[in-house]
């Protein structure tokens, strides 16, 4: 099991950053603020922002005994406010129940306001090499691609399972730097879309790498159920062609060619009088559902047989094209219009 962390430990001896602003002197209070600006945030942009808060809020008294107002104003542009919200009430607390000494007790540190789990973990490793293991979001990428760990760790027992995990590997001996290298790694190496597995000190057991998976893991967070939305599509035909139009250029399949459509099939007839199309027979051909990022919506087409030919001198806006069946035009269509395109050429149908 030692395997892992003495790569991690040699990994981070050798390329580990140990020069950044709050690795220097560190105390659980510049520990404890770089943890929380580091949440969400890049270290390159954090760097700055710790300082200038370092230089105004020298120690936990200092920052409790601050405005709300200036803790915010020394945050502005780093994002996610309830960071420095959380961070100077817990300040407060600290001031006021723990003699203004930064606890060492993990129960009381994740108690205080903006401190989950794994941040109280780093700060108490990190600071005062306590042993704790850590789960941020770059260690669960690194955990659950190095075991092929499935599922969204939002959800709680994926969560559980990567968290067994990183207990299990975390080493008894340099769990600080253990800690600090597994966040490095998942901030550097091992990223989300371009993972470095060649340079990854761990490549070897990594069975996300070994099978070629890496972009599976973490699993990502399961889609809600999409709404539902209905439609109808018409099919006017005459000789075998079908009549589409110009979608507006923007919206749903912006620029391609479509199908009119209504929304009941009760109003099919006033868009063929719309249209200049003399109805001789309507065909309700097999319905369908189309899948769109943000719904579904269920297709019915209808073809309708015209009786005589299109009204040429119907009022119509749209550009419109009587596409043949047997000589394509090369245009671009909608998704579901090719689709009903070659369902219609596979079934004989009686020409008019
Ligand atoms: N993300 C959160 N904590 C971090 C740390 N200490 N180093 C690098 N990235 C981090």
């Amino acid at each position: 099991m030692t395997e892992f962390s003495d790569n991690i430990l040699q990994w981070f001896d050798d390329h580990g950053r140990k020069d950044l602003p709050w690795q220097l002197n560190k105390t659980a209070y510049s520990v404890w603020v770089s943890e929380i600006m580091l949440q969400q945030t890049q270290v390159s942009t954090v760097i700055p922002y710790y300082q200038r808060f370092m230089q105004r809020f020298t120690d936990i008294k200092s920052l409790a005994d601050a405005p709300e107002d200036e803790v915010l104003h020394h945050w502005t542009g780093l994002g996610y406010y309830a960071r420095a919200r959380n961070l100077h009430k817990a300040a407060q607390i600290i001031r006021d129940q723990y003699q203004g000494r930064f606890p060492d007790e993990f129960e009381q540190v994740v108690a205080l306001p903006g401190i989950g789990r794994s941040t109280a973990g780093a700060v108490l490793s990190l600071a005062k090499n306590q042993h704790h293991a850590i789960l941020d979001g770059n260690v669960k990428r690194v955990l659950s691609r190095y075991r092929a760990i499935g599922g969204w760790p939002g959800e709680k027992a994926v969560e559980k399972r990567l968290w067994q995990l990183a207990q299990a590997l975390t080493p008894q001996q340099r769990v600080a730097d253990y800690n600090q290298a597994m966040m490095d790694l998942g901030a550097s190496l091992c990223s989300r879309s371009k993972p470095d597995c060649e340079a990854c000190p761990v490549n070897a057991g990594c069975k996300a790498r070994l099978s070629d998976r890496q972009h599976e893991f973490p699993g990502k967070k399961p889609r809600k159920t999409l709404p539902e939305k209905h439609t109808v599509m018409l099919l006017p035909s005459w000789q075998g062609q079908i009549l589409l139009y110009k979608r507006p250029p923007s919206g749903l399949w912006g620029g391609l060619w479509g199908f009119y459509e209504v929304e009941h099939p009760q109003q099919v007839a006033a868009m063929a009088e719309k249209l200049g199309l003399s109805l001789f027979e309507t065909l309700e051909l097999e319905p369908f559902r189309h899948t769109f990022s943000h719904f579904h919506l269920h297709i019915q087409p209808l073809l309708l047989e015209l009786k005589a030919p299109p009204n040429a001198g119907a009022v119509h806006e749209d550009q419109q094209l009587w596409y043949d069946l047997s000589k394509p035009a090369n245009v671009g269509l909608a998704a579901p219009t090719s689709k009903l395109f070659s369902t219609l050429s596979k079934t004989p149908r009686q020409q008019n």
